[in-house]
C-alpha cells in the first residue's frame, strides 16, 4: 500500500508547461505529482499561451511570480541560471507543441513528462529517444488510468495463468461529448480536430492510445501482429480526422482483438471498458465502476473483486492507496504514474541502472509504441480499411 512516505532521495524540482487555468488536463498532472509530499515540488511554470493569464494562474496556485514565465523558452533559459532551477518539466500543451518543447527541454538537460499522443511521427519519437539516451534523461508519458491497482490485478492474474491462454481482447474508450458539430467549439476541441495541431488522428490518438497502452500493461507477452482500422468523421468538417473508429487486431500468439474509440457515442459516460478472455476465464474492468473487477470462470458463479482487499495479488495491493471500502480512482492512478516516473528520474540521477532495468513506468518506449500503433491504424484506414502487418 502506498501512504506517501518517501520513495526517492528528495522531491524533484518540477515545472509545468501548459496546463493553465483553461487547460483540461493540467489539474490531473498536479493531482498526480503533488499527491505525495515526497516526490515533486512545483517551483516554476509557463502555464499558458497567454502570458498574463499564465502568471496570474501560477501565482494563484502558489508558484512565485518571478518563476511564472511568459513562455517555455524563457522558463528554460531563466531556470538554467539558478542553482535551484527545475530538473523536470511536464508538457501539458496541445499535441503539435510536444515535440519542439520536449526536444528543447532535453537539450537543456531537463527530464520531461509529456502528454500523449507523444508526437506526430515515429521518426520524431526515435529522435527524442536518442536524444534522451545521449543526455541520460528520462521521458515519461502520462497514460492517466494506467496506474490503477485493478489494471495491475488483471495483469497479475494473466501472468499467473488464472485466465488460461488469452484469446480475445475487447476494449473500448468512448464518450459523446463531440456528438454535435464544432460550432462554438472550445479551444481544446478546435485544435483536436485540426490535423496541423492534433496530428494524423483525433480519437485514435486522443483516447485510443490510452487503452492500447493499458492493454499492453495487462498483456506484455503479446504483440499486435496485424490490424485493420476503420475510421469515420460523422461530423464532416472533422475529416480527415475521425470522431469514431474500430480497430481489429491479430496478436502474435493467435489471439484476436476489437477496439472501439468514439467521441460521438451520444449519452455515454462510462467510457473505458476492458475485457480479456482466456481459455479458462475472463476478467472485465470499467472506469464506470473502477473499484470492481469482474472475474468469470467458465462453469462457476461470477466473482466481483474489490480493490484493496487481501485476496488480490501482491502487485495490485502494493500500489493501492485508499484501501478496501474507500473509492480508488483516476487521481490515485495519476499519483502512481507520477511516483513511478519520479523513481525513474531519481535512479537515473543516482546512476542506478540496475533499478531502472526492472522498473515499470510509462516511458519513451511506451510513447513511441503508441505513435507506431497510430501510424499503423492510419495506414490501414487509408488503404480502405485493409489488414496491414504491424510495422
Ligand atoms: N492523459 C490524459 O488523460 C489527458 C487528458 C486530456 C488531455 N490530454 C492531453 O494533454 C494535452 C493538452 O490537452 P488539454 O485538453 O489540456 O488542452 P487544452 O487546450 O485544454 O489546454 C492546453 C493548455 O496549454 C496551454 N498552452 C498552449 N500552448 C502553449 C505553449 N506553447 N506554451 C505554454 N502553454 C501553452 C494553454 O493555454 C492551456 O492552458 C494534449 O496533448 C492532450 O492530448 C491528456
Amino acid at each position: 500500500m502506498i501512504n506517501g512516505e518517501k520513495k526517492i532521495e528528495r522531491p524533484l524540482r518540477w515545472g509545468m508547461i501548459g496546463g493553465g487555468r483553461t487547460g483540461q488536463v493540467g489539474y490531473k498532472h498536479r493531482t498526480g505529482a503533488l499527491r505525495d509530499n515526497t516526490n515533486y515540488r512545483l517551483v516554476a511554470g509557463a502555464f499558458d499561451v497567454d502570458a498574463a493569464r499564465g502568471r496570474d494562474f501560477g501565482t494563484n496556485i502558489g508558484v512565485p511570480a518571478d518563476r511564472c514565465y511568459a513562455d517555455y523558452k524563457t522558463l528554460i533559459a531563466e531556470e538554467a541560471k539558478r542553482e535551484d532551477g527545475v530538473e523536470v518539466v511536464s508538457v501539458a500543451t496541445p499535441n503539435f507543441t510536444h515535440f519542439e518543447i520536449t526536444r528543447a527541454c532535453l537539450e537543456a538537460g531537463l527530464h520531461v513528462i509529456c502528454e500523449k499522443p507523444l508526437f506526430f511521427t515515429v521518426a520524431e519519437c526515435l529522435e527524442i529517444e536518442k536524444l534522451a539516451e545521449s543526455k541520460g534523461l528520462i521521458v515519461g508519458v502520462t497514460y492517466g488510468f494506467s496506474g490503477h491497482p485493478l489494471l495491475h490485478q488483471m495483469a497479475a492474474m494473466v501472468k499467473k495463468g488464472m485466465l488460461g491462454d488469452i484469446r480475445i481482447v475487447d476494449i473500448q474508450y468512448t464518450h459523446g461529448f463531440n456528438s454535435g458539430d464544432d460550432t462554438n467549439a472550445s479551444e481544446a476541441q478546435q485544435w483536436r480536430t485540426d490535423p496541423k495541431r492534433s496530428g494524423p488522428t483525433f480519437v485514435l490518438g486522443d483516447i485510443g492510445t490510452h487503452i492500447y497502452y493499458m492493454s499492453q500493461v495487462v498483456l506484455p507477452h503479446m504483440q499486435v501482429a496485424r490490424l485493420l482500422c476503420d475510421r469515420q468523421s460523422f461530423i464532416k468538417s472533422r475529416a480527415p480526422l475521425e470522431d469514431n473508429a474500430y480497430v481489429l487486431s491479430h496478436y502474435d500468439n493467435g489471439a484476436v482483438g476489437r477496439l472501439w474509440v468514439s467521441s460521438v457515442n451520444a449519452g455515454n459516460m462510462g467510457s473505458q471498458r476492458f475485457r480479456f478472455v482466456g481459455s479458462k476465464a475472463s476478467v472485465e474492468w470499467s472506469d464506470s465502476h473502477p473499484d470492481q473487477l469482474i472475474y468469470e470462470v467458465q462453469g462457476q458463479p461470477n466473482q466481483v473483486m474489490h480493490h484493496g482487499m487481501p485476496y488480490l495479488e501482491d502487485e495490485s495491493l502494493a500500489i493501492d492507496r485508499m484501501g478496501g471500502l474507500h473509492t480508488e480512482g483516476l487521481g490515485d492512478s495519476w499519483a502512481n504514474i507520477y511516483l513511478w516516473i519520479a523513481q525513474a528520474i531519481d535512479s537515473k540521477r543516482r546512476g542506478d541502472e540496475a533499478f531502472l532495468s526492472t522498473h515499470h513506468y510509462p516511458g519513451i518506449k511506451a510513447g513511441t509504441d503508441g505513435v507506431r500503433w497510430l501510424e499503423n491504424c492510419v495506414r490501414s484506414a487509408d488503404a480502405g480499411s485493409a489488414w496491414v502487418d504491424f510495422q
